[in-house]
């Protein structure tokens, strides 16, 4: 028999996101379920009744129907109390629930015999479940939107601007935490003009925040910041000290911060302390992304905007829902993709199969009995680390054939004997005019080689075509074959003139070609 789902309206207070928009209930159906929203449930979010039902949603009146007749709830918060005793005796949930801060919650739900899927405890290191992942897609609203929120708090324009009346300095934004929060907001504060240096503990994160127009600030002092799984650790003392010394000089500098750092389970790092507060300029914007964990900066109030010492401290907790009708499209499209997953056969029937380790991980409740945490998932073997910075240009070589393992000591004193002794014998028995065409391309091959290694993996592709365009050199035979006659009166034969001017005008295409590809590919590598 087919299940029905049920979206009833969120009753977390200040929360304005919906967990199924239109365009998805449509999708839910064809899926083969049934779904019933609460009168008023996408509201907050730009959503009508109206256009629910358009989408093949039938709407209950309150939220006592609606759950008597669900099998299967979809909500954003976890349920509160009024709520859990709404849930009828069996069915499933999915929601946000934070198992490890909410062990009540988590008896008060397998006390009801529901099956309960977290959102929150999806393993996002599965490429699989990108799709699914809720907390990337909150977080990137989150730090688009904190980057509104300063921009609307700041009295002045993010970009550079020469004006008549004189010439105005871009903004400068500092982040701190690059993980999915801080990247959308470096990309948001980079496309809006400001100048933008970010900080994470996790090194690794530093191209990412290159490519998205930031500059990537490194603490003065090497400890390895992750602490598996993508996430960060706590770090030693002297490490902290460090980074507090780098800290303050940033927020001297800064006109607005955007701190977004947190360690999963612990309470979020003290970054900004009221002394940085103060030395910062006034009419500045620190916006805490990690108020409700407790904060990153000293003198932040969770869910208020507050000033101090001249600098305006927003806290706010509720982010997503100041997007509320995009945040409630992604969230919407995750659980989707979930349901999906949950319902291969399109019957309107889900199954929570523990094989899976995308749905193992999330569920948290099966049929009443606590299954959270999950064991690890099963990952494909991480590659092979990288070669050493020092490594022999033999290896290199070895690697850049595609060779899994570099060619070992025997194989290459080998490979150079045999080459040895083809030079000899090319040397001892070839004719004086081809060695010298030889040893020009001997050592052309040498040169082209180190050059080529010698480029970053990522520059490849425009050294190809500049490489493409430079081999247009040939033109020179085709130049000297449409000459006029040399001083001894020879001609070249028409036909032989005619393919030199066809060559010279397709060389031209890939001279001029190569050129222009090239440049444009540079161009986007270029900030
Ligand atoms: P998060 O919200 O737990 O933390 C935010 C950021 O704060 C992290 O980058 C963390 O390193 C940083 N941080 C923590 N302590 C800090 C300190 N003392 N100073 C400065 N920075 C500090 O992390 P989020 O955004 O949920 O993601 C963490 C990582 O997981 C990211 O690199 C993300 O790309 C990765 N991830 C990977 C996925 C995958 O493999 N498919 C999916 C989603 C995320």
């Amino acid at each position: 028999m087919a299940m029905t789902i049920g979206v009833p309206r969120e009753t977390f207070a200040g929360e304005k996101r919906v967990a199924t928009v239109p365009e998805v209930v449509e999708k839910l159906t064809k899926l083969g379920f049934a779904v019933c929203v609460e009168s008023g449930a996408g509201e907050a979010a730009s959503f009508s009744d109206e256009a629910y039902r358009a989408a093949g949603a039938s709407i209950a009146p309150d939220a006592t129907s609606l759950y008597a007749g669900a099998d299967l709830v979809f909500k954003v918060r976890a349920p509160d109390a009024t709520e859990l005793g709404l849930l009828r005796e069996g069915s499933a949930l999915i929601s946000f629930i934070w198992p490890a801060q909410n062990p009540e919650l988590m008896q008060q739900l397998a006390g009801r015999s529901l099956t309960v899927l977290a959102m929150d405890t999806l393993p996002r290191q599965l490429s699989r479940a990108q799709k699914m992942d809720a907390l990337t897609s909150t977080a990137s609203i989150s730090g688009y939107r904190a980057v509104i929120e300063a921009a609307n708090a700041f009295g002045r324009f993010f970009n550079g601007q020469v004006t008549a009346a004189g010439k105005i300095p871009p903004a400068r934004v500092f982040i701190a935490g690059a993980g999915v929060a801080g990247l959308a907001a470096i990309g948001t504060a980079a496309n809006l003009g400001a100048i933008v240096r970010a900080n994470d503990t996790r090194a690794e994160v530093a191209d990412q925040v290159t490519s998205l127009g930031g500059e990537f600030v490194k603490v003065d002092y090497e400890e390895e910041g992750s602490g598996g799984g993508g996430y960060a650790k706590v770090m030693s003392e002297g490490f902290q000290q460090a980074q507090r010394e780098m800290y303050a000089r940033e927020a001297r500098e800064a006109d607005i911060i955007i701190t977004t750092a947190l360690i999963p389970g612990k309470p979020a790092p003290r970054l900004i302390t009221a002394e940085m507060v103060r030395s910062m300029k006034p009419g500045s914007v620190i916006v805490d992304m990690a108020a409700e964990q407790g904060g990153n900066c000293e003198l932040t109030e969770p869910g208020q905007a507050v000033v101090r010492h001249g600098v305006t401290i927003i806290g706010y907790t509720d982010l997503p829902s100041r997007l509320s009708r995009q945040a409630s499209t992604l969230y919407s499209t995750n659980l989707l993709r979930l349901t999906e997953e949950l319902c291969k056969a399109k019957d309107g029937v889900i199954d929570v199969n523990f094989e899976d380790d995308a749905i193992r991980g999330l569920t948290v409740v099966r049929q009443g009995e606590i299954t959270w945490p999950a064991p690890p998932p099963k990952l494909p073997p991480a590659p092979a680390p990288k070669p050493a910075a020092a490594a022999t240009p033999a290896k290199k070589s070895g690697h850049g054939h595609g060779a899994s393992e570099p060619a070992s000591g025997k194989t290459l004193a080998g490979m150079f004997v045999v080459g040895a002794v083809l030079f000899g014998l090319v040397g001892l028995y070839a004719p004086a005019s081809f060695l010298a065409h030889f040893t020009v391309f001997v050592l052309a091959c040498f040169v082209g080689y180190m050059v080529v290694w010698n480029v970053t993996p990522s520059l490849h592709t425009p050294l190809m075509s500049v490489t493409n365009a430079i081999s247009s050199i040939i033109a020179v035979g085709a130049l000297i074959q449409v000459a006029p006659p040399g001083g001894d009166g020879s001609r070249p034969d028409e036909l032989i003139r005619w393919l030199a001017v066809a060559a010279l005008a397709l060389t031209a295409v890939n001279m001029f070609g190569g050129f222009a590809v090239t440049r444009r590919m540079l161009a986007m590598f270029r900030k």
